[in-house]
């Protein structure tokens, strides 16, 4: 059966573009039945509408607490019934119960060779630490912050002239091919986690 993927996304989209076209070019056993986001102005939801995948918009700044949010997202969620969550580009840090949930059905796609450069502008903390092998890698998510066990990793050179844009650029060419790659293995059963490794068959 193919399997129910929801992406969550707060921004620009650009993954969840890639997400989008690996499922209609058929190459991800999945079907997309949501965009949830935080942001009602990302364009994301550009993305969703011309895609023609429903859009569930749980906007931030309408809610009194951070804990009245994450119930609205859970139920948001709860709502689509999602085989996967995709986080692509989702700024915010899970709440413990959303991230119980669905442990073991989330992913998340960071922007740095985890366990180096967690949280925000990891290109920048790449560029400020001086490696030459920055990349990106989608893990499944847990209660740590970035923390989860990885799935897939790709890299990319540091140039000397780069800057967090140029790198940035560089880095989200491959997070485009990783992250369809991690959920098209993740919808085809490939994926197992065992402690903190995931095998992939
Ligand atoms: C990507 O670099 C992703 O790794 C990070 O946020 C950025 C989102 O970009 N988590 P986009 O919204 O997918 O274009």
């Amino acid at each position: 059966m193919a399997k129910r993927i929801v992406v969550v996304a707060s921004g620009r989209g650009s993954n969840f573009q890639a997400v989008i076209e690996s499922v209609q070019r058929g190459w991800i056993g999945g079907t997309c039945v949501a965009l949830v986001t935080d942001n009602p102005r990302a364009y994301a939801i550009e993305r969703a509408q011309a895609a023609g995948i429903p859009v569930v918009i749980v906007d931030y700044s309408r809610f009194a607490s951070r804990e009245l949010y994450e119930q609205a997202l859970l139920a948001a969620l709860r709502e689509v019934r999602p085989d996967l969550v995709v986080l692509a580009g989702y700024m915010r840090i899970l709440g413990s119960a959303i991230v119980r949930e669905y442990a073991g059905r989330m992913i998340n796609i960071h922007p740095a060779l985890l366990p180096s450069f967690t949280g925000l502008h990891a290109q920048r903390q790449a560029l400020e630490h001086g490696v030459k092998l920055a990349g990106c890698t989608v893990h499944f998510v847990d209660e740590s912050l970035d923390g989860g066990p990885i799935i897939l990793q790709r890299c990319v050179r540091v140039m000397d002239d780069d800057d967090e844009d140029t790198l940035a650029e560089r880095i989200l060419i491959q997070e485009h091919i990783a992250l369809p790659e991690a959920i098209r293995l993740f919808c085809e059963d490939c994926l197992s986690i065992e402690g903190r490794k995931v095998r992939i068959r």
